[in-house]
């Protein structure tokens, strides 16, 4: 069977690595190629900060809160292996800010150590009056992307570096079921009036001495709009924007102004960090992940297709989870061809 992966960002990437760990074996081969035109490091998932948080309420969508708790768990799996430094992941600690009391975030039970601030603690941060503390867990793309695509290599998996400009182009290379991973621009492959870019724009720093992500949260200005601070393994991210509609992948001065001052009074010590890199980049934000089996039909052409797309700022966040889910639902297509061929 030919499968064929549309993406190469941290969806494309560990669908492909569930498909194979789910429904490969020597009696039943599977074929699996990927296609993207931008590979790591360029894609949005490289440029991520790479930290495990979802957004604060899931609003009921427990499904994705499943999934989110289904990626920390793993990933929590993987630290008990040498292998966690290639996959870029390691636990790190740190805060969430308020300006108000509001109710516990839907992740308080998932993380490690959740609980409440306290005075002394606040007192660490003028303008904020209420947050918690926990730790949570890093994947940084930069080196998760690299170790996915080795993994995925030495299984046998092929990439081509290729534009697709329509599902029937994939079927006519003979694929039986085409995985759509292709992020903020599944739009171009099949219209979705759901999926939004929220233009987000970040500044890298050299500024060992920060251990712990601050993240603030204010409600006048909506998710991931006012500053955040995330240390990584080698830079310190520093946010954040989350422009709705803007479509622009430039980085533009008035934004880098804005973070840097805001950040800078939220942490006085990044004034004395080098600023190394300046990066913008688009969550594909959708009201809920678009993750369903869909069969198209292309003239005399079907075509079995299952969407994995639209997880906004929390990509790396929800990616295992999504997979194995992706995977579950390839599983059912696999049965359905059989009971096809055998009446
Ligand atoms: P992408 O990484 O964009 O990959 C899409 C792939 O599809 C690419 O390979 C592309 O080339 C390919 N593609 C698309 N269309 C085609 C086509 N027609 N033909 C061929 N190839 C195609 N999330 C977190 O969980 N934690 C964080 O700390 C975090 N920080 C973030 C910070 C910023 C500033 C931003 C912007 C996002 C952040 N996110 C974070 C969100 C996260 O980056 C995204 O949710 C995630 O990268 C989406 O992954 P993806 O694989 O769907 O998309
Ligand atoms: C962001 O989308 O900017 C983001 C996501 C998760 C943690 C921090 C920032």
């Amino acid at each position: 069977m030919r499968v064929a992966v549309i993406g190469a960002g941290v969806i494309g990437l560990s669908t492909a690595q569930s498909i194979y760990e789910q429904h490969h074996s020597a009696l039943r081969p599977l074929s699996i190629h990927v296609y993207a035109d931008c590979f790591t490091p360029l894609t949005t998932s490289d440029g991520a900060a790479g930290l495990w948080q979802p957004y604060l309420y899931d609003k009921g969508n427990v499904q994705e809160t499943k999934w989110n708790k289904e990626t920390f768990d793993y990933l929590l799996s993987a630290l008990r292996s040498p292998e966690s430094v290639q996959m870029g992941v390691f636990l790190q600690s740190g805060y969430n800010l308020c300006t108000e009391r509001v109710p516990d975030p839907s992740f308080k039970d998932i993380v490690l150590g959740f609980r409440q601030l306290t005075e002394r603690e606040l007192q660490l941060f003028p303008g904020y009056n209420y947050g918690w503390f926990n730790t949570a867990l890093m994947v940084e793309g930069k080196l998760y992307l690299p170790w996915l695509m080795d993994w995925l290599q030495r299984r046998g998996v092929k990439f081509h570096h290729r534009k697709i400009s329509s599902f029937k182009e994939l079927a006519e290379t003979g694929a039986d079921v085409i995985i759509n991973c292709s992020g903020m621009r599944s739009g171009a492959l099949q219209p979705d009036p759901e999926l939004k870019p929220g233009r987000g724009q970040i500044i890298k720093v050299d500024a060992p001495w920060l251990k712990h992500w601050i993240i603030t949260h204010n409600s006048s200005t909506g998710v991931y709009n006012s500053p955040y601070i995330i240390p990584g393994s080698r830079l310190v991210t520093v946010g954040g924007i989350f422009q709705i509609g803007n479509w622009s992948e430039q980085n533009s001065y008035t934004d880098h102004k804005r973070i840097w001052e805001d950040a800078c009074q939220l942490e006085p010590s990044l004034k004395q960090a080098a600023v190394v890199q300046d990066w913008s980049g688009l969550r594909p934000v959708r009201s809920k992940v678009r993750l369903e089996w869909e069969t198209l039909q292309a003239g005399a052409t079907t075509m079995e297709v299952i969407h994995n797309y639209g997880h906004g700022g929390f990509g790396l966040t929800i990616h295992r989870g999504c997979a194995q889910e992706a995977a579950r639902l390839f599983g059912q297509i696999v049965e359905q061809r059989g009971i096809k061929a055998r009446l």
